[in-house]
């Protein structure tokens, strides 16, 4: 159980005081590899329960946590999308709902005001407004947003905003495009996930296919995008090694600034049942063939992280990611069950168990802020979503653990570096990722090659003891095991 000098995290209760060995963890989360990755907590109504706090208290606790914290992110969920793909894992609502895209952002600029009013000042770093899918609506309803945001938040010199697109909204739509790039939106990622006519029928996305690609790329790139991102998908059942490298060599012709890509997560979503069909030798082998294709494209990346960058200098991602995941940023998640990270407590808004717009829309008219779900939370869970964030790149920065937490990685988490190092899964890096943050050093406890093969027993070791212990209990991939 890791150690903070910090005294206003949660007392831990007996689930967060066990210790198991880092050989049963890594095994554990080897295992269970589907769930064991940066999607942490695992489980969150199950293991977080202890710490779940009562409605009456939401406000008081959000502020707490947020006191000492003048720099933050920012993240808005649009949840909105023209059709449900069967693979996908967010808070998404039904068709009898899309028409309610202006009922929806009137809340969410209220839940903006509703945060600022009761945290006062606060700069942000970085903005991503993701969904589901951003550009459904209007992009006036867009502009309108980044007003409010901008009215009620200041801005470092480093802000920047990231949004969201599918190829079919990009294709179709030039000049939404367009006037994302005149509202100041810097980055676009789009989701390209596979090109195999087949497969994206199968998973309910054929409306986004290849006819499409070609004619988003030049619109955004007619509209002066210069940081635009392709997302990739990985891990499916019926997709051949070949299949795979097909999809790979079109997102290289499309010629994007990065490629990120995404290993299929199965739990919750209508295709879990698949799950037990894709090894973990099968996701290593996609993995791997991503590496070389990249690589020998122009992309780079260290081991474990999964968005490649062409840009020398360039991490790839978003300001936001970026920031949350060297610093370990606090963040406010506003919309339909999003998710806040503030330095003692992890939120889920109202909307993320049901998926749909009542709850969260009830919550702002009466005024009260949209939590679902407030988790009170002590230091080894506040540590491992640091670290399981941490991952998108392959690596904790130190500097920033020890400035967030008060004790070094390896005081926290003596067991699991020392078996990380001597089983050669990470090793000490000077980082070259963010190295424009101000940090006192860029040194990394970072994955080795190894570690990246296997990056879920290694996350693992990192996680807090609930976690650990849910995984080692779990005896199958546990793609099917709950929320
Ligand atoms: C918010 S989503 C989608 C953005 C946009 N709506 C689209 O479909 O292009 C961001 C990315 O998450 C990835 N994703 C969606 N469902 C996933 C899952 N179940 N497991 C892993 N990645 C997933 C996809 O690559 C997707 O592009
Ligand atoms: S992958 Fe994108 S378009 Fe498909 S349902 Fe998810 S958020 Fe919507």
């Amino acid at each position: 159980m890791p150690n903070a000098s910090e005294t206003s995290f949660a007392a831990p209760v007996e689930a967060d005081r066990q210790v198991f060995s880092p050989e049963e963890i890594f095994a554990a989360g080897t295992r269970n590899h589907h769930i064991s990755n940066t999607a942490y907590p695992i489980a969150h109504s199950q293991t977080f329960k202890p710490y779940r706090l009562e409605r009456a208290l939401h406000r008081e606790t959000v502020e707490r946590a947020f006191a000492d914290t003048p720099d933050i992110c920012l993240y808005s969920h649009i949840p909105f999308c023209e059709t449900r793909c069967f693979f996908c894992e967010y808070t998404v609502v039904g068709k009898s709902e899309l028409e309610r895209t202006r009922d929806y952002m009137t809340a969410l600029n209220r839940e903006t005001e509703m945060y600022a009013e009761l945290l006062g000042p606060r700069t942000l770093h970085g903005w991503d407004i993701g969904g589901g899918t951003p550009s459904y609506p209007p992009a006036e309803f867009i502009a309108e947003h980044i007003g409010v945001v901008k009215q009620n938040f200041a801005v470092s010199p480093d802000f920047a905003i990231s949004i969201k697109t599918t190829p079919r909204i990009a294709s179709l739509e030039p000049d939404k495009i367009q006037a994302y790039r005149q509202m100041g939106i810097e980055r676009i990622s789009m989701g390209v996930q596979v090109t195999q006519p087949d497969l994206l029928k199968a998973l309910g996305r054929d409306s986004n296919g290849l006819e499409h690609h070609y004619r988003a790329t030049e619109h955004i790139r007619a509209a002066g995008f210069r940081k635009f991102n392709l997302d990739l998908m990985y891990g499916f059942a019926d997709q051949s090694a070949d299949s795979w490298r097909a999809t790979l060599e079109h997102a290289i012709r499309l010629d994007p600034d990065y490629i990120t890509l995404y290993r299929m997560r199965y739990k919750l979503t209508r295709i879990s049942h698949q799950a037990d069909r894709v090894t973990l030798d099968m996701a290593r082998e996609h993995a791997k063939i991503a590496k070389e294709m990249l690589f020998a494209a122009g992309y780079a990346a260290n081991p474990g992280k999964n968005t490649y960058s062409r840009i020398n200098g360039d991490t790839g991602t978003s300001a936001y990611l970026t920031r949350r995941v060297i610093e370990g940023q606090p963040y406010l998640g506003l919309g339909l069950g999003a998710q806040t990270y503030s330095p003692l407590t992890i939120a889920y808004n109202s909307g993320a168990a049901g998926k749909n717009l009542s709850p969260y829309l009830r919550d702002i008219d009466k005024g009260i802020l949209p939590i679902q779900d407030l988790y009170d939370l002590p230091a080894a869970h506040m540590m491992a979503k640091m670290i399981a964030v941490s991952f998108y790149f392959g690596e904790i920065n130190l500097a920033a653990f020890r400035q967030r937490f008060g004790v070094t990685l390896e005081d926290a988490y003596a067991p699991a570096v020392e078996f990380t190092l001597a089983q050669g899964l990470m090793h000490y890096t000077a980082s070259t990722n963010g190295s424009e943050i101000a940090l006192d050093d860029h040194r990394c406890l970072s994955l080795t090659e190894e570690g990246a093969r296997n990056f879920n027993g290694t996350i693992a070791l990192f996680f807090a003891p609930s976690i650990q212990g849910y995984l080692i209990e779990q005896n199958q991939s546990g793609a099917n095991a709950i929320l």
